[in-house]
């Protein structure tokens, strides 16, 4: 078990420059989807993350060359759409979206595989692409009817389907969009909110026929999707950006340590990625896009930060789809913010690496925040005055980081516990932030 301990209120400021490791999301697919492709690509600025790991392990199992050439460089010789059959269970260790984009990979092949992963992700919710892929026509098994890991997918004829997401997923959107290469007739999809949109943008650049166009959903700007069948798709050489998700723990960070200013480099500001950067502008943070320019199909920028007071915020509808893994770092930056911070609409929290409306409203109340937990979110009143204490990272990497972040601001020594799932999603964080002037260590 490793821990990080900070000392903060009245610390020394952040400041600096700091390059953000690769997106998480981005390097997922850039694996899966290049283990598809009829040919090899390079891809550069790999996030060398456990999760992405178990991506790679997964893409390798079914026949892609995959080519280490150095922690963040890959060649990836792909398969073709035709993957081998593996010889053992799948194991996706904590990836969620690896074992999700997965089933809609296997959904169209002519045998059956088993996936399986860590008890973490054995609790993580499987109806939503297994009923779905059902209604294609893959059979799907799986622990409590196919709810839970682990799934048995044997895959086979698929037909494609009208279906309308319950939930703003990308990673049930791509499952299904994968699942739609392999169909017979198109697969259309109503989502119903701006799920990130990675994959739709990776299948066209590899000449995929995908066709978005923005739908009405209940309070929020949903999207319309339609994939039709495809014969090959081509290699992709890609440059992957800096994680938005990775940036946010810095981004909130610097705001709140007075006298900080960072410049965090080579960003990935996908819109549907950067809610939180709306909801910190929109607290009164000072926050620059600078240099915009593009990376592997994705807009990326340096993003400028320099501490600000704040005022508290509402959130919801798209904002929260749009912001959805920055929650928890979000519910730091409100208990320093004046007035009050609400975050609704998002109940998908609760079924993520942890329920982060119970350990986020646990862990910062611990440090003194005035924070309640609600169905769909949480409210906060702030500001409040934090007291550096031991909590604890629940296994959840981004829960671990955004107390990290708490105890920068905290008074006296704050130790956050069981830090070493930040290697999930962000290697190097730890070592990063000290960098930049945050006081880390005993
Ligand atoms: C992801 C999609 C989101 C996000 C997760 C990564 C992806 O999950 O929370 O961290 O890479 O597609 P949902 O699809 O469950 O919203």
């Amino acid at each position: 078990m490793s821990d990080i301990r900070t000392r903060g209120a009245g610390g020394s400021p952040l400041r600096g420059r700091a390059v953000i490791p690769g997106d998480k999301s981005i390097s997922h697919r850039a694996l899966l989807l290049g283990a598809l492709a009829g040919g090899t690509a390079r891809v550069s600025n790999f996030l060398p993350a456990g999760d992405c790991r178990a991506s790679r392990r997964v893409a390798a199992a079914l026949g892609a060359d995959v080519e280490v050439l150095s922690p963040t460089e890959l060649r990836i010789g792909g398969r073709g759409l035709a993957l081998r059959e593996p010889d053992d269970v799948l194991d996706c260790g904590r990836s969620g979206t690896t074992m999700r984009l997965l089933a809609g990979m296997l959904a169209g092949q002519p045998f059956a595989v088993v996936l399986s992963g860590d008890a973490q992700l054995r609790r993580r919710p499987m109806a939503r692409v297994v009923e779905p892929l059902r209604l294609m026509g893959a059979t799907i098994l799986g622990r409590d009817g196919g709810r839970l890991p682990p799934l048995t997918v044997q895959g086979g004829a698929l037909r494609g389907i009208d279906y309308r997401l319950p939930v703003a997923s990308a990673q049930v959107k791509s499952a299904l969009l994968l699942a739609g290469l392999y169909a017979r007739g198109p697969t259309t999809l109503h989502v119903p909110g701006p799920a990130r949109d990675h994959t739709e943008r990776m299948l066209s650049a590899m000449g995929a026929e995908v066709e978005a166009w923005p739908e009405p959903a209940p309070g929020r700007g949903g999207q319309g999707l339609r994939i039709t069948p495809a014969a090959s798709l081509a290699p992709l050489d890609l440059t992957i950006p800096g994680d938005f998700s990775s940036a946010a723990f810095l981004l909130v960070a610097a705001t709140l340590v007075p006298g900080s200013e960072v410049v965090l480099e080579g960003v990935g500001v996908n819109p549907t990625r950067t809610g939180l950067l709306d909801l910190l502008r929109a607290m009164g943070a000072q926050i620059d896009v600078l240099d915009e320019g593009s990376a592997g199909g994705e807009p990326i920028a340096d993003l400028r930060v320099r501490a600000a007071e704040l005022a508290g915020v509402e959130a919801g509808g798209d904002l929260v789809v749009r912001a959805i893994d920055e929650l928890p770092v979000l519910a730091v930056a409100a208990t320093q913010a004046h007035g009050e911070t609400l975050v609704r609409d998002a109940a998908e929290l609760r079924v993520k690496e942890t329920d982060r409306v119970a350990t986020t409203v646990q862990e910062l109340r611990r440090l003194g925040a005035a924070i309640e937990a609600r169905p769909d979110g949480f409210l906060v009143h702030g500001p409040a005055r934090l007291r550096g204490v031991a909590v604890e990272g629940h296994g959840d990497h981004r829960l671990a980081m955004a107390l990290v972040v708490a105890g920068l601001v905290a008074e006296g020594e704050t130790q956050v516990r069981g830090c070493e799932w930040i290697a999930d999603s962000f290697p190097g964080f730890e070592a990063l932030l000290a960098g930049l002037g945050g006081r880390i260590g005993p």
